[in-house]
């Protein structure tokens, strides 16, 4: 049986950390966060202007060391919000700094947003390595930062797990 890891960054532990978990759950797969060195700060207003300059830069804020080694997993479900219509910087930073580790597996991305117009998944797939074997990624969409409002019609999202 492949073994399976979710790798997701969430901001205020809300709705990516809850979608994460929930496909941990589903396929049996480990389960880690991506945590950055320096934590953006809970005012909306504050951490909306950082990601901002660092999402326009395509900038790479540090992570701290991963606990999991990728190289113990074949597949690998990475996720985050959407920040400025495209991944957020800790994911970035996670796919930049890990994908001579990602080499050769199968991968799927997914995202969880507010559902304005975003590419954030492509952004997260321009990324991988040719050598993975890319699954569809999916993006959630929900009301706001609140992960019990879930817009994405759950069968959808259902149906998306069980290709993982
Ligand atoms: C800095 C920042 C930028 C965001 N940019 C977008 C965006 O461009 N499009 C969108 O649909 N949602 C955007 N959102 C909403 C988040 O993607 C959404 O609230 C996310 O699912 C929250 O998950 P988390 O708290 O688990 O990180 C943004 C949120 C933040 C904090």
């Amino acid at each position: 049986m492949a073994r399976k890891l979710v790798v997701y960054y969430s901001w205020k532990n809300s709705a990516a950390s809850y979608m994460a978990q929930r496909i941990a759950d589903a396929i049996g797969a480990d389960i880690e966060g991506i945590v950055p060195e320096l934590a953006y700060n809970g005012n909306y207003d504050l951490a909306m202007e950082r990601a901002k300059r660092e999402v326009g830069c395509n900038f790479e804020p540090k992570i701290k060391p991963m606990q999991s080694n990728l190289e113990d997993y074949d597949e690998i479900i990475i996720g985050g919000p959407c920040w400025w219509q495209k991944m957020s910087s800790p994911v970035r930073t996670f796919l930049v700094k890990n994908r001579r580790r990602l080499a050769g597996k199968t991968v799927s991305c997914f995202i969880t947003n507010y559902g304005r117009k975003p590419w954030a998944i492509e952004d997260m797939e321009s990324l991988l390595p040719e050598s993975c074997t890319v699954i569809p990624g999916m993006e959630i969409r929900f009301e706001d930062e609140d992960a019990s409002c879930q817009e994405t019609p759950d069968e959808q999202v259902t149906a998306w797990i069980e290709t993982l």
